[in-house]
């Protein structure tokens, strides 16, 4: 069958479409029909339906007598260590974790924070959560306590489960301060935590509220799965929006159940059985749905990868990985390549190794370069595939079908919608443009099964960020442009979102966070183009009238201060003084003007600026550390 045969087909027939994907998934009982639209704008699917995710994700597997087929292959470059866990295994291992948590108390509906490491019992901890009917939030190991304080305060939590460390390349990252200090922040307090020990780093456990992952187990009566109704949340996965408070993006069970089972064979063409191997972290929701539960529920090998693209021990680790796991499908994002590109120009750590089990690359999370599309097509000589989607979708908005029909590629184009996905560019008025018209890129309601519904705990958010702009569709915050193929382009972001190595962050939370200095009486942080990471936050601070500290010290203490209450994973390492910011007369600030001279790229004078030597002034700024050079 062909792309636009299946687009057509479930444009005519949404409802059809959908319980025809619906019946690939064992549920305890069928829903009913596919689409609640009862309280539109705000819209469920498979709300009657009972089912259980982790049954999906293992059990069924087991029972189909597929229980020594690998689940999870563990490589640690860093660690040395590598594991394989089957899929009888892993039933074992998750059941009896379960039973653990069953036997402190947690129960459907109780929020579990996830902190841990590219291990696999990361992937266990989700399981087991989601085999209760426990609503977990996986909290990405680089944010600092603060933020995981943050999130506990919105999650309110009963339990939370943690590694005792995390290893990053020469550097042991201890969790248990972070846990600790993140308790302590937090008002709401866990009944208790969990932790699981590893032999680089163990944690001093708190008597009375944290238990060893091992001993909690024992003597406990494993758990069976708890069957859900379709519309109750599997997980919540906060991620950064304008402001400082991120956003609890909300997955509904049984619409996650059925996209991604049917993303694993239309989008990324693996069968039950082939390794799939998606080298992002589980704290991402690249990591939720193609490293944890896409490829589990589909029946696939999944690789836990505890390392990175260069350094670990060199930029050949990824075809090392490839070629050693027989990895048939594999899922990054551009940095990573630009990493090994950077390392190895030539490609030539390749040669060591056979990656002919290879298929296809696939790329998200940021834009994919030319550059970088085109030197991996030519090292790995497979197709590469760029796709586009954003953790409130949980999965390809628009991308290349391959399973369904690979389509022409068309470099710098993530490709077409899937199905489920009106996709459309609107003007500032909402009307629909034409083709290769700049505009807001917006999805007509209802967005299909298994994106989000809503934000955990704040409707009118959800309402506000999302669908007021224009009514009758979805805002993604991304602008761009459809061509006459109906190929789309992603231009920019519409939002003060920056994207920094494929990592999500919000200028205005930095914002926040450089505000609370002392000396700092006003402040704007943009995203500047990165070779490496594609963005880099850059500060620019404006300090108190008669401040007695040096600007120097000013920046340092700002540095620390972002790397300590957002993490290290901001990367915020430059910043410069300035005397004023430049701002429209209304008072807003001009930060795609600010954007453009850090670029070196052309800009319109904005008609409505209050004084453009401001403008100069940053010019000079920036280049005091290495930007605006032309
Ligand atoms: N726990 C603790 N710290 C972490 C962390 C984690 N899980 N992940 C990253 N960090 C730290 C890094 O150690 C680094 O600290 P440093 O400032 O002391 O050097 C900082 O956060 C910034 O990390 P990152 O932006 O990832 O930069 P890097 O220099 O360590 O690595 C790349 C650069 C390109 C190799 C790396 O970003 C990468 O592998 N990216 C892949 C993209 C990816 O997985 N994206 C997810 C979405 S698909
Ligand atoms: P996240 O929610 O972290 O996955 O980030 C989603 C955002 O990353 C999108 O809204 C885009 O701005 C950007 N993004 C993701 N994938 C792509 C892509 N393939 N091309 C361009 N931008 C992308």
């Amino acid at each position: 069958m062909a792309y636009n045969d299946v687009y057509e087909g479930w444009k005519k027939d949404p409802e059809g479409f959908w319980m025809e994907a619906a019946g690939a998934i064992d549920w305890t009982k069928k829903p009913t029909k596919a689409l609640f639209d009862e309280n539109a704008p705000i819209y469920e699917w498979f709300s009657d339906g009972m089912v259980n995710t982790c049954y999906n994700a293992v059990d069924r597997h087991v029972e189909a007598g597929n229980g020594d087929r690998t689940a999870i292959i563990y490589d640690s470059p860093i660690t040395g260590r590598k594991e394989k866990v089957s899929y009888g295994e892993l039933q074992s291992r998750v059941a009896s974790l379960a039973g653990a948590l069953r036997s402190k108390g947690v129960e459907k509906g109780d929020r579990v924070i996830i902190y841990m490491p590219m291990v696999p019992q990361a992937l266990e901890a989700m399981l087991a959560c989601s085999r209760l009917g426990a609503i977990h939030s996986v909290v990405f190991g680089g944010f600092a306590a603060n933020e995981l304080a943050v999130r506990i305060d919105d999650a309110q939590p009963k339990a939370i489960i943690a590694a005792s460390c995390g290893l990053e390349p020469g550097r042991v990252v201890d969790y248990k301060p972070l846990l600790d200090g993140a308790i302590k922040l937090a008002q709401h307090k866990p009944d208790f935590c969990l932790i699981f020990q590893r032999d680089e780093k163990l944690a001093e456990l708190t008597a009375g509220r944290d238990h060893d992952w091992y001993e909690a187990q024992e003597g406990v009566a494993p758990a069976e799965c708890v069957p859900v109704e379709g519309n109750h949340p599997v997980y919540i996965l906060y991620t950064s929006g304008t402001t400082g408070a991120p956003k609890g993006v909300v997955r509904p069970t049984g619409g996650h159940l059925v996209a991604l089972n049917w993303t694993m064979k239309n989008i990324y063409n693996v069968d039950p059985g082939d390794v799939f191997w998606a080298a992002s972290d589980v704290g991402w929701v690249v990591g939720h749905s193609y490293i944890c539960y896409g490829p589990l529920i589909h029946g696939n090998t999944t690789i836990v990868f505890e390392g990175k693209p260069v350094g670990t021990p060199d930029a050949g680790t990824f075809w090392r990985v490839i070629s050693e796991h027989n990895v048939r499908t594999f899922f990054t994002a551009p940095t990573a390549f630009r990493a090994i590109k950077r390392d190895d120009p030539k490609g030539d750590l390749i040669k060591g190794y056979d990656i002919s089990c290879l298929r296809a690359l696939y790329l998200a999370g940021e834009r994919a370069d030319p550059d970088t599309i085109e030197w991996a097509q030519d090292v790995m000589k497979v197709p590469v595939y760029d796709h586009w989607w954003q953790t409130e979708t949980g999965y390809t908005i628009v991308g290349n079908p391959a399973g369904i029909e690979a389509l022409p590629v068309k470099i710098g184009s993530p490709t077409v919608p899937m199905p489920g996905y009106d996709v459309q560019i609107l003007d500032e008025g909402g009307h629909p443009m034409g083709p290769n018209e700049l505009g807001a890129i917006a999805i007509k309601l209802p967005l299909p099964p298994g994106t989000l519904p809503t934000l955990w705990n704040a409707e009118d958010r959800y309402r506000k960020s999302y669908l007021k702009t224009f009514p009758g569709y979805y805002e993604t915050g991304d602008a761009g442009m459809i061509d006459e193929d109906g190929y789309l382009y992603i231009m920019a972001r519409t939002d003060d979102v920056i994207n920094v190595a494929g990592h999500r962050l919000s200028t205005g939370g930095m914002e926040e966070v450089l505000a609370s200095h002392p000396e700092v009486a006003e402040c704007a942080v943009i995203g500047v183009s990165d070779q490496l990471k594609g963005q880099l936050p850059v500060g620019f601070l404006c300090l108190n009238k008669g401040s007695a500290s040096s600007d120097e010290d000013v920046i340092k203490e700002c540095v620390k201060l972002v790397r300590d209450k957002i993490g290290p994973v901001a990367a915020f390492k430059l910043a410069v003084v300035v005397d004023r910011l430049p701002k429209t007369r209304s008072g807003k600030i001009l930060r795609g003007t600010m954007v453009s001279i850090a670029d070196s790229q052309a800009y319109k004078m904005p008609a409505t600026i209050d004084d453009p030597v401001i403008l100069d002034e940053i010019k000079d700024a920036l280049q005091t550390i290495g930007y605006a050079q032309s």
